[in-house]
């Protein structure tokens, strides 16, 4: 699949922003856990999410959606079997989090250890060390690993770094365990406020979720639960950025305001107007685009996965930008593709050099990872003449409906 974008149109309008991806993914996968019906409202049409589904499928679940945007899931024959398929789960990282939902529902689960993708090694010991703690067997054998419970036991578990996916994974356990469990370090992402959410729905009494300690109560009998999917502030930001480097104005529709402090602090300073409503936000150009230095960090500070769309805004931004990924080792990838179109990065290890240019030039560019992807669309945006974006369905697997709402912008973008 590929985007050919003609640049150099502004973005004018209104566009709504979908459920988050990674909310999704997360309350599809805990849904497992649930005895009964799940209903999950505001749930985007992608591929990762229609992959989350099918593994549902292969466990035994049965899905159906009730509307564009509302899927209900249900187990009629209960769970049967605790194996995610390797031919699914091997396309998502996101996958990964069955482990925790299986094992609170049947105390067993096998699943693929999910291969390192092209941002870094990815590995899963915080999921496996918390796990442990919790009183599961984990092995790792034949390229999966495998977990059961020994003695299942709340205990107090402390992260090394905040990851969102352990964090996740240990709590969907020890949601499971009629006793109380601490994560200490844990993740604040809005997205596990929103698992948390779920999770209160079936009767499990979660506190101090959005901090960083967080105190779970399980208990063995749950029920059924509907939850909403939280506005995808990614994709927020990702329009907001696309706005920017166009020198456009859009109106983002059904966005979390506090989700996006970090994101409207940056691009504030290199020189967009922010104006915010209940749930809207407009972005208008004030002047010209400035250097800016961005540090990624766990929520709430800079989130890594509008790095590389950062990355292509300040590759036209006055000045020298200094760019410093702290979460993944290896998220620099686009920088490559961003100087076929003339853009100036230099990368050294963990920091990359921004020299801003005046514009830049279309070109043929691959996609190396959805948020690459989503970068070379926005460099794409302003750049002189047609862009080829290969790879494209990399883009389509998180971004709902992308090429209707950039040409609802007036984009001049298709899909081939
Ligand atoms: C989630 O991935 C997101 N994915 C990622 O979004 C996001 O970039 C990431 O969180 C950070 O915000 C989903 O929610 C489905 P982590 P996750 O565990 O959970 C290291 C996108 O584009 N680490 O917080 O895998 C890890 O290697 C995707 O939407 C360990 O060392 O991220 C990484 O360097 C990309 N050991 C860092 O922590 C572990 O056991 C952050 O990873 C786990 C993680």
């Amino acid at each position: 699949m590929k985007f050919l974008v003609s640049g150099g149109r502004r973005l004018q309008g209104k566009v709504r922003i979908s459920g988050a991806k990674n909310a999704a993914l997360v309350l599809i996968a805990a849904s497992v856990m649930a005895a009964d019906d799940v209903v999950l409202d505001n749930v985007p049409r992608i591929a990762d999410v229609d992959t989350q589904l099918q593994i549902v499928a292969s466990l035994g679940g049965r899905f159906v959606w009730e509307g564009e945007n509302t899927v209900r899931i249900s187990w009629p024959e209960g769970i049967e079997t605790t194996t995610t398929p390797f031919q699914l789960a091997k396309k998502l990282r996101a996958s990964n989090l069955f482990l925790g939902a299986l094992l609170a529902r049947t105390g067993k689960a096998e699943i693929p250890l999910p291969g390192g993708c092209n941002i870094g090694s990815r590995p899963m010991d915080l999921h496996l060390k918390g796990l442990q703690a919790l009183g599961f067997e984990v092995k790792l054998e034949h390229g999966f690993i495998k977990a059961w419970a020994k003695k299942p036991t709340g205990n107090r578990v402390y992260l090394d770094f905040p990851s969102v996916g352990a964090t996740e994974n240990i709590m969907m356990a020890a949601a499971g365990i009629p006793e109380v469990t601490v994560i200490e370090n844990a993740a604040k992402e809005p997205e596990i406020v929103n698992l948390a959410s779920f999770l209160t729905a079936l009767g499990v009494k979660v506190r101090g979720v959005g901090t960083d300690i967080i105190r779970i109560e399980g208990v063995k009998e749950r029920g059924g639960a509907r939850c909403g999917v939280i506005p995808d502030r990614i994709e927020a930001g990702t329009y907001m950025i696309a706005a920017g480097i166009t020198g456009g104005e859009v109106t983002l529709e059904n966005v979390i305001i506090t989700h996006l402090h970090p994101v409207i602090a940056k691009l504030e300073e290199a020189g967009l107007k922010v104006d915010v409503g209940e749930d809207t936000l407009t972005v208008t150009p004030s002047g010209e685009l400035k250097a800016t230095d961005i540090k990624t960090l766990p929520y709430p500070g800079f989130p890594t996965d509008l790095q590389s769309p950062m990355m292509a805004l300040l590759s036209v931004a006055k000045g020298t930008s200094t760019i410093v990924e702290n979460v993944f080792e290896n998220r620099f990838q686009v920088a490559d593709e961003l100087k076929r179109m003339g853009a100036q990065i230099k990368v050294k290890g963990q920091t990359a050099i921004v020299e801003g240019v005046e514009k830049l030039y279309g070109a043929q560019v691959k996609a190396t990872d959805l948020r690459a992807g989503a970068a070379l669309i926005i460099a794409a945006l302003a750049a002189e003449g047609e862009t080829e974006i290969c790879q494209g369905e990399l883009i389509a697997r998180g971004y709902e409906k992308i090429e209707e709402k950039l040409s609802g912008l007036g984009a001049k973008v298709r899909v081939v």
